[in-house]
């Protein structure tokens, strides 16, 4: 067990400079989620992930991003973004042809492990695996820079973040967060979750969570705001051929559009963690997180009890 533990500490070090919301983010999207499961959600999250996992989305989050560059998951390295072909931060946009024709994005993938998670035909492990993907593409589809093309997802730009040399990309993913972290929620993935989560309940972010559910954003043409997550879910569990879905896409989009209204409003020469950049980052990410904990639990709801219940 001990030996499992600190391989699994290097694979994550190695992987967090890469790609992904940093461990910790994902660790809070999972902890945040946790909150608001109904019953059955809960009940085969809980006997899914084991004691391994202490029953809970918050450990197993960061586990697609553990493996990815393990030989035998290698096949799962493109499933962890979309390389929107848009141009920021002129013009923003993820369309589904153009971005995923493949069918090998975070996009398919997140419509893949959704049927494969209810799909009583394939083993325990599988059922868990898939949970495990679910837990963590819901969190990634949030990070901006999943969801653009440009420079590699950012990781071609260079950075500076507290003082040492980085990419923008990684100063999405952890830089940031690793200092307000530190700062305001005593450097600890649950302290943070908790927090979101009581702003979700009765605080700033109440009166947003009917439209983080609807599947529409305010980037869409109204005629386009039709589907619901039980729309999407419904489908998809109907018919055996894999269908773009309509919510992944739509949260896509309103990932995407930060890289236009903000991700690269960056100056070159400024500290991209400690100035006023990340003053302004701070409150979108913590949205992002709190938003994609929020509907990961819808998105579970409705699979295992029928409706979000939310
Ligand atoms: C769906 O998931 C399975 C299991 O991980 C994988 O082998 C398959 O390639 C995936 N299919 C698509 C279309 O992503
Ligand atoms: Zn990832």
């Amino acid at each position: 067990m001990r030996l499992t533990v600190t391989l699994a500490a290097c694979s994550i070090l190695a992987a967090r400079s890469v790609r992904g919301w940093g461990a910790i983010g994902h660790e809070t999207v999972g902890y945040v989620a946790m909150k608001f499961l109904s019953p059955k959600a809960l009940s085969f999250v809980q006997s899914s992930l084991g004691s391994e996992y202490s029953e809970s989305l918050g450990p197993a989050a960061p586990w697609a991003d553990d493996v990815r560059f393990e030989a035998a998951f290698s096949w799962s390295a493109p499933f962890h973004f979309v390389d929107a072909e848009d141009n920021p931060p002129t013009s923003c946009s993820v369309e589904q042809m153009r971005d995923c024709s493949s069918g090998t994005c975070i996009l398919s993938a997140i419509a893949n492990y959704t049927t494969r998670v209810v799909d009583i035909s394939l083993s325990t492990e599988q059922r868990q695996e898939a949970l495990k993907f679910i837990d963590h593409f819901i969190g990634d589809i949030g990070q901006p820079l999943h969801v653009e093309a440009v420079e590699v997802g950012g990781n071609d730009i260079n950075a500076v973040c507290n003082g040492e040399r980085t990419n923008l990309h990684a100063v999405w993913d952890s830089g940031i967060i690793n200092i307000f972290l530190k700062a305001q929620y005593s450097n600890s993935a649950i302290v943070w979750a908790n927090a979101l989560a009581q702003r979700i309940q009765t605080g700033e972010f109440k009166s947003l969570t009917s439209t983080w559910l609807s599947c529409s954003s305010t980037t869409e043409p109204v005629n386009n705001r039709r589907r619901s997550i039980e729309d999407d879910i419904n489908g998809l569990v109907s018919d055996a051929t894999i269908t773009p879905l309509e919510c992944p896409l739509v949260w896509a989009r309103e990932s995407n559009a930060y890289d236009c209204s903000f991700v690269f409003s960056y100056t070159g020469f400024s500290d991209l963690c400690t100035s006023s950049y990340a003053t302004g980052a701070q409150p979108i990410i913590e949205e992002q997180i709190a938003k994609q904990g929020y509907r990961l639990a819808a998105w579970l709801n409705v699979l295992f009890d029928g409706s979000t219940g939310l």
